[in-house]
């Protein structure tokens, strides 16, 4: 297997328009974080420093701007993404259990968020404002209520399924 990049002849294309569109001022670090997170699905640290030369501003600068929006991310996101509340209302129901089952069928080691075929993120957010159905756990978009272990791993299994059918 090769180096992985994301700067392939597809990735540099992306690139080339973000710069063409951004490249001139150096004021525009937020506009092009959320150009390159769109045509990425994540903020590539690669393409973070060839943007900076370009621009001639610190790389730090983008990734200072970046981590305190909350709204990046400096690694892929999963193909699906599996969304627990923890808010007090879905902690009081149990939604640290949930949280634990999902890492586990997952596999997903502590302090990372996504699988390693790239299939699953699984996030933990506040509050949804949904806590008379608590716990909640929104699933590529889908709000679910009143989750249950059992139902939970149903509905992963259901998704993991949906991946390879052709095997
Ligand atoms: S605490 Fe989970 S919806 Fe409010």
């Amino acid at each position: 297997m090769g180096r992985h990049t994301v700067l392939d002849a597809e990735g540099r294309k992306r690139l080339q328009g973000i710069l063409q569109r951004w490249g001139t001022e150096q004021g525009n670090v937020i506009p092009i974080l959320q150009e390159l997170q769109e045509a990425f699905g994540y903020v590539p640290q690669e393409a973070v420093r060839e943007v900076a030369q370009a621009l001639q501003v610190p790389e730090s600068r983008f990734f200072g701007v970046a981590t305190f929006y909350a709204q990046f991310y400096f690694s892929p996101r999963g193909r699906h993404i599996i969304t627990a509340c923890s808010g007090t209302a879905c902690h009081v129901k149990g939604s640290e259990r949930l949280v634990a089952a999902l890492m586990r069928e997952l596999h997903i080691p502590e302090g990372q968020d996504t699988s390693s075929d790239g299939e699953f993120t699984v996030q933990k957010v506040n509050c949804v404002g949904a806590c008379s159905i608590a716990p909640v756990v929104i699933i590529d978009k889908e709000v679910k209520g009143k989750v249950s272990l059992q139902g939970l791993l149903r509905e992963l299994k259901k998704l993991k399924g949906a991946k390879g059918k052709d095997g």
